[in-house]
């Protein structure tokens, strides 16, 4: 994720820009870049770090009324002032901003240096900026449009060109724009609260659309340069609520952002033909590989969670034994570290104290590899690992963490795939079904998403009225309901315990009583006779059951009182889809409480200290 701001008209665009782009800060915040024309150039200023160290960097205002800006969240190419956008060709002709990520720049990056182009940066990004220039001849309208026709993955861009003064191309697939309109200006942006002080008057872009925009007007296009007319939409919420893009809370707009983030973190990483897992970013030798007998995963919190998960699939596929450990107790438990134990590490923010103490301890053990699974490019743990497989969740906001828990939940599928390649495991010949069914996810979160309504009439009703509930699951479904239970805990301050359905007998079946919520997953298949019959048992104490359970499955109307259903994936993967209703009721269940559900009490977003 990053953020863009474009702006055509009276006003000083640096102005425009900088406060358009401090609106944007919570879509990426690791360098910021801003074009201004002015007089037949392209002035450009781009700086590492957040806005604030750009505002310091520019010396001198940029004088002019048209320009494009970005603050970047890295993906290709770490943080630094080289991979800051905006990207120019070889001659400073043209300049682009851009947020997604183009899938083929590799090959067009060959392409364009066999051809004499020069590169700056290590960006994807780039490779727009050098095929404008590549292909330009006297028209950039013209000259995107085949641009474009080239590109494959997810752009949003905005584009300028020295000689043709007056004049930006916004350009929208699959990453989102929005254009405001305003009186003798216009503007672009990512979202819209860039440009909320400006206007209410917008026109939402939708994917495979482009406008050719000057300060007097926009004219909308399809990407084969046929001219539409869209209607205009005009703005009600207020600034804050326009943050949270409508929401009320960064939690609920990240529970929703799910697909997206999950379709992101599996862009390139499988193959084409969907045969192969290719996770490039990981420099594991094949030999090293080979020699790896046991994998340590270490994490807290969410990411401990998803370390659960990680370890039946790392297990499934490669048969290598796993231990996750929470990173507290790891570092200071004299671990078992081996010349042949890999250690992957989970951490969202790839800050946490008690997760990079551990890496560290691992790494003085001598453990063969450290990979992280991180969210954020250049923390302290991403720079100290030995690889980094990165969330493309962007940042996220809210205390609770749900993309991050999803798209961590990817990393370790595409890493225990990967793993199951480079030794030949058994396990390998599943990947096509895996990839496979990893593609579908990110539309199937959308349907889980749909169930939402039910979700909100049993929180508002019933949880949120209770002081106590239990989650229950058999093998993955126990990992995932511990998930579940620590949502409901954080932030509805509801006292939640995940148990392992078969363990309830010996102990905590003493405290299901009458109209106690226990939420039960069954996605298990091999396991559903057993998870059933403890449904009946906490039934036969007139606990009130809400079961998780998959699309079709008509035997578990019997046993529960309300059923909440998902669509049918690999049982591996089932978790990916289980903890979204989850996500969703421990939400609705903060809202009914009146919680402040993005900041919950005691708790922090990234946790520094020990
Ligand atoms: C804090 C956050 C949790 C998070 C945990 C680990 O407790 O509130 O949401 O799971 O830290 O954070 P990390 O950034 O290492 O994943």
């Amino acid at each position: 994720m990053c953020g863009i701001v474009g702006y055509i008209g009276h006003r000083s665009a640096q102005e425009v820009l900088l406060r358009g782009l401090s609106k944007l800060e919570y879509r990426g915040y690791d360098s910021a870049g801003i074009s201004v024309y002015n007089e037949g150039d392209l002035q450009v200023q781009k700086v590492l770090g957040r806005l604030v160290a750009l505002e310091q960097h520019i010396q001198t205002p940029l004088i002019g009324g048209q320009g494009i800006g970005h603050t970047r969240w890295a993906t290709h190419g770490r943080p630094s002032d080289d991979n800051a956008h905006p990207h120019s060709d070889c001659s400073g002709r043209f300049v682009v901003v851009h947020n997604g990520i183009i899938e083929n720049y590799q090959a067009l990056r060959e392409e364009l240096t066999s051809m004499g182009h020069r590169f700056q940066s290590q960006t994807d990004t780039e490779v727009v900026a050098h095929l404008v220039e590549e292909l330009y001849a006297g028209d950039l309208f013209t000259t995107v449009i085949q641009v474009i026709a080239r590109l494959e993955g997810a752009f949003a861009l905005g584009i300028m060109a020295k000689e043709e003064p007056g004049k930006l191309i916004a350009v929208r697939k699959a990453s989102p724009l929005v254009i405001g309109l305003g009186d003798g200006e216009n503007f672009i942006a990512s979202d819209i609260p860039a440009i909320l002080e400006y206007t209410r008057e917008t026109y939402i872009l939708d994917d495979g659309e482009m406008a050719v925009i000057t300060k007097d007007g926009v004219d909308l296009f399809t990407f084969a340069g046929v001219p539409i007319s869209k209607d205009v939409f005009h703005v009600t919420w207020d600034a804050v609520s326009a943050e949270k893009g409508g929401f009320d809370h960064f939690m609920l707009k990240e529970i929703t952002e799910q697909p997206t983030a999950i379709r992101d973190t599996l862009t390139s990483r499988i193959s084409p033909d969907g045969s192969r897992i290719t996770l490039n970013e990981i420099n594991l030798t094949d030999e090293v590989a080979n020699t790896i007998d046991r994998i340590h995963i270490v994490a807290c919190g969410t990411s401990y969670h998803a370390g659960l998960v990680g370890k039946a699939a790392i297990e499934n596929l490669t048969r290598i034994p796993v231990n996750v450990e929470i990173a507290s107790e790891y570092r200071y438990c004299e671990p078992i570290v081996t010349d042949k134990t890999l250690v992957i590490v989970i951490s969202q923010s790839g800050e946490t104290a008690d997760t990079l103490a551990a890496m560290r301890e691992a790494k003085s053990r001598g453990c063969a590899r450290v990979i992280a699974i991180t969210n954020v490019v250049g923390s302290s743990i991403a720079r100290e690992a030995d690889d980094v497989i990165l969330t493309l969740a962007g940042p996220e906001i809210s205390v609770a963490s749900t993309k991050a828990y999803t798209t961590q939940l990817i990393c370790l599928y595409l890493l225990a795939g990967h793993l199951a390649q480079v030794r030949h495991s058994e396990g390998a010949n599943l990947i096509p079904d895996i990839a496979q069914a990893l593609r579908a996810l990110p539309e199937q979160a959308e349907q889980v998403l749909q169930t939402s309504a039910m979700i909100e009439k049993f929180a508002r009703t019933y949880a949120a009225a209770k002081e106590d509930c239990f989650f229950i699951g058999r093998g993955l479904d126990y990992a995932v309901a511990l998930e579940g239970a620590l949502k409901l805990k954080e932030i509805s301050y509801i006292h939640a315990e995940a148990y392992a359905a078969g363990e309830l007998k010996h102990g905590a079946l003493a405290l299901i009583v009458e109209g106690i919520p226990v939420i039960a997953l069954v996605t298990q298949d091999k396991l559903y006779e057993k998870t059933v019959s403890n449904i009946v048992e906490v039934k036969a104490r007139d606990a009130y059951v809400l079961a998780l359970a998959w699309e079709g499955d008509a035997e578990i109307h019997k046993h529960a009182d309300e059923v909440i259903t998902i669509p049918r994936t690999l049982p591996f993967l089932a978790p990916v889809l289980a903890v979204i209703p989850q996500q969703l009721l421990a939400y609705y269940a903060s809202v009914a409480r009146g919680n402040d559900v993005d900041k919950p009490r005691n708790l922090a977003k990234s946790v520094t200290v020990e």
